[in-house]
């Protein structure tokens, strides 16, 4: 199962100046719970920021780039399907958790979207993907006071 783990305004903002534009310790906490120990593919940017921040939190943590770049304690791959071949080497479940390019690629692949809606807005320069609302089922929504957390299953296509 690929999930994509994202946090968004309801402009789809979800980024600023390579940070996220908010600080908020509910979304941090709420986001961390569900990819703490998983196996997860950021993009490279996001991998500079965590591990910037200490805060490398995958058990394998699988990270996209183009270049050649080396990086001790996680896996480097140079395509989506790549990352996605290693991170099932590793179990049945992936969670990609972005940036913008990696969620953009990604979002066909996915399974499910567990997103969450931060209910003030914020200016960004990074966004989540358009999507439309009639291929995806909503399974389940959560009301937090400063977002809401909704968990999306992709749709079975009928005939
Ligand atoms: N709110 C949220 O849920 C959320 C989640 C994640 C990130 N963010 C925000 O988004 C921003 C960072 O994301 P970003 O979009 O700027 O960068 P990013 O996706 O973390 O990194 C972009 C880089 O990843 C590599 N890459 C991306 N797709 C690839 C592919 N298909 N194949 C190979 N390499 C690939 C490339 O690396 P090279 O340049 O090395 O080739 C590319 O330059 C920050 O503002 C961050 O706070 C927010």
């Amino acid at each position: 199962m690929i999930s994509l783990v994202a946090a968004m305004t309801k402009e789809r903002v979800i980024g600023i100046g390579n940070r996220l534009p908010w600080h908020m310790g509910s979304e941090s906490k709420h986001y961390e719970d569900i990819v703490r120990g998983k196996t997860i593919i950021m993009g490279r940017r996001v991998y500079m920021a965590t591990k910037r921040n200490g805060r490398l939190i995958g058990l394998h943590n699988i990270v996209l780039t183009r270049s050649g770049m080396y990086a001790k304690g996680v896996d480097v791959c140079h395509s989506l399907d790549e990352a996605i071949s290693k991170g099932f080497e590793y179990g049945p479940d992936i969670y990609i958790i972005g940036g913008e390019g990696v969620f953009k690629d990604a979002i066909s692949k996915a399974d499910t979207m567990q997103l969450s809606f931060i209910k003030s807005d914020y200016p960004g320069d990074r966004f989540f993907p358009e999507f439309s609302e009639s291929e995806w089922e909503e399974k389940s929504r959560e009301d937090f006071p400063e977002f809401e957390y909704v968990v999306y299953v992709r749709k079975v296509a009928r005939d």
